[in-house]
């Protein structure tokens, strides 16, 4: 692994806890103006100073992005169409170019195992990850998004193992209950979480937490986050999870704590 490749990755990944809390903004790119996400800017900018990257697409990015922030970009370069058509039909919608031209420090693509599209959505991925090599680009391969998933382990692990054997450099993925840590121990490289639907705040920090003991590497979360009562008091609570070993318990109640509060203001705005 070159030098570029490590240097981004350590940007990606907390130096002292080996994890990552990653802000998924993206979900406009097929279903449009999300709840939470309707002003892209107004509820991203208080959130970037507690996330560890955030995960966007390249015209949320211009738009409602401050280049002066520092917090690294996780660009998606897979899309097409709307949640009204065939969610599997995605192709490579931003170049590597332009995902260098970004400053990216990584680029996400979905593949659809089990779906219409399979087989185009992982030829991408591998089209995605000969790129990315050549400049030293994480890739981050998004699985098991698609209505009518059986999300068990069986099948997360299929998922997940076709992506790193693709040659993505992390996988983001759905949590299950039963055997996750066989969908982790099946996949050479890290495993993020989605969150998924919003669900009550400590329902969301003890499935981080699950998560986390079956040995993810973090989480790239979106709704639950964004659409909390308290979005940067739920940031902080899910780090207190993945980086500072908080049980469930604890990071509720730092939650509670700091839903009162006003979130620190962003140094960017
Ligand atoms: C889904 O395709 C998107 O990539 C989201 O980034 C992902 O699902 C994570 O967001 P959430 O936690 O809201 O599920």
């Amino acid at each position: 692994m070159g030098w570029g490749m490590k240097n981004r990755l350590a940007r990606i990944f907390n130096q002292n806890s080996g994890k990552t809390v990653m802000l998924a903004v993206d979900h406009g790119y097929f279903q449009g103006p999300t709840t939470g996400l309707k002003q892209p800017r107004e509820t991203i900018t208080p959130l970037l100073p507690y996330s560890d990257c955030l995960f966007v697409t390249r015209g949320v990015l211009r738009n409602c992005v401050s280049p002066a922030t520092n917090t690294p970009i996780f660009l998606r370069v897979s899309g097409g169409p709307s949640v009204l058509g065939e969610l599997s039909n995605e192709d490579i919608i931003t170049s590597m170019k332009e995902a260098l031209r970004l400053n990216a420090a990584g680029v996400g693509i979905s593949i659809f195992v089990g779906e219409k599209n399979e087989d185009r959505t992982i030829s991408n991925l591998g089209k995605v990850v000969n790129e990315a090599e050549e400049y030293g680009m994480p890739v981050l391969a998004i699985t098991a998004v698609g209505k009518e998933m059986a999300r068990d382990a069986r099948y997360l692990g299929l998922a997940c193992r076709i992506a790193a054997e693709i040659g993505a450099h992390m996988v983001k993925t759905y949590y299950c209950e039963e055997d996750f840590d066989k969908v982790v121990e099946g996949c050479p490289v890290p495993i993020v979480i989605a969150g998924g639907k919003k669900i009550p705040e400590r329902e969301a920090l003890q499935m981080a937490y699950n998560a986390i003991s079956k040995g993810a590497a973090g989480v790239d979360m979106g709704r639950n986050i964004f659409q909390s009562e308290a979005p940067a008091a739920m940031v902080q609570a899910v780090r207190a999870v993945v980086h500072e070993n908080y049980t469930v318990n604890e990071a509720f109640e730092l939650f509670n704590q700091l839903k009162g509060k006003k979130a620190v203001s962003s140094v960017v705005e």
